[in-house]
């Protein structure tokens, strides 16, 4: 066992973790935080994606250890207390989740795009969700809502 410090969704945790525990399992099985999902747990798929200082990381491949001190973002962080951001709030109003499984990964994937590219085309869209699998929605209003999110965004419509 290691003392692993680390801030998740901006709290501060000093945890004893094994030494191979990958992140998904601190985030889930010690500090309770689900929006990261156990899908395929070899990289495939995308549903454990959450930012690690601001990247875009697949949580079930990288050891816990490796991240040492650095700020992790789930999609239970993304938005204010209470609020949506504005990412969050384009996948409900376009209907882009449907049994909601891919969708934490999905909204980390697009937060990550649009925090690099404010205003990204269809295929920037498409590029940046490639390794985020929907076995239900079929993408397009997946794709409709980050296009909807950038523009929400563009206007002044909430948090970063
Ligand atoms: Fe991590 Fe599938 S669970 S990529
Ligand atoms: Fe079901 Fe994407 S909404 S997997």
């Amino acid at each position: 066992m290691a003392l692993l410090e680390i801030k998740v969704n901006g709290r501060d945790h000093q945890l004893l973790v094994d030494a191979t525990a990958s992140l998904l399992t601190v985030l889930r099985e010690h500090l309770h935080i689900t929006g990261p999902k156990v899908g395929c747990e070899t990289g495939d798929c995308g549903a454990c994606s959450v930012l690690v200082d601001g990247k875009l990381r697949r949580a079930c491949l990288t050891n816990a250890l490796s991240v040492q001190g650095a700020a992790v973002v789930t999609a239970e962080g993304v938005g204010g207390s209470g609020t949506l951001h504005p990412i969050q709030k384009a996948f409900y109003e376009n209907h882009a989740s449907q049994c909601g499984f891919c969708t934490p990964g999905m909204i980390m994937a697009s937060k990550a795009l649009l925090d690099e590219n404010p205003n990204p085309n269809e295929m920037e869209i498409k590029e940046a969700l490639a390794g985020n699998l929907c076995r239900c929605t079929g993408y397009i209003n997946i794709i409709r809502a980050v296009k909807d999110a950038a523009e929400k965004m563009a206007h002044g419509g909430g948090n970063r």
